[in-house]
């Protein structure tokens, strides 16, 4: 993390962040140097650790605007797209240049929820400095699962059902 962000990112409501979390913030506000907003001209950042790894996002808008990409599916997806969803998703980070700390569309919202649970860390932030912690089961309860039986299927749980029943 550079000077800038540690900085940016110990300032107020910052408290209840570790390093691991000041690192996740760091690496999605340099995600966001690569948005493709050529239309709202509104830059985000996302940032998604999946075991040891960070995988990046940011949005990405078409002349079709209504395939326009957010910043926290692209970085979900980038993880399934290179292997790291392999592992669990714990935390993610969402980053924008708004004057609270940015949260997360609704169908962001459900893909998020799908892949890290309710327990999953999301932290919301803007490039003043301002953060928030949050409990994914919060920010949306009572999120969508294919098998209610299941009713988190982490990327990790999905494929050993799958492997499960390949088995049979
Ligand atoms: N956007 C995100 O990337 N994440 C969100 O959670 C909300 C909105 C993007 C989509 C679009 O490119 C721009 O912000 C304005 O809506």
């Amino acid at each position: 993390m550079n000077d800038a962000a540690k900085t940016r990112t110990k300032k107020a409501g910052s408290a209840r962040l570790d390093a691991a979390d000041r690192e996740l913030i760091a690496a999605a506000i340099a995600a966001r140097e690569c948005a493709h907003a050529p239309w709202s001209r509104f830059k985000v950042g996302a940032a998604a650790r999946f075991g040891g790894e960070i995988v990046k996002g940011c949005n990405i808008e078409f002349d079709v605007y209504g395939l326009t990409n957010c910043a926290e599916r692209t970085a979900v997806f980038a993880a399934y797209a290179c292997g790291a969803a392999r592992k669990p998703l714990t935390a993610l980070a969402v980053v924008a240049d708004t004057p609270q700390p940015v949260s997360p569309c609704g169908a962001c919202r459900q893909v998020m929820f799908e892949c890290g649970g309710p327990e999953l860390r999301v932290l919301l932030a803007n490039l003043s400095g301002d953060a928030r912690v949050v409990r994914m089961g919060d920010l949306l309860p009572g999120g969508f699962a294919l098998d209610p039986a299941t009713p988190v299927q982490t990327a990790v749980a999905r494929r050993s059902k799958i492997a499960a029943r390949k088995r049979k």
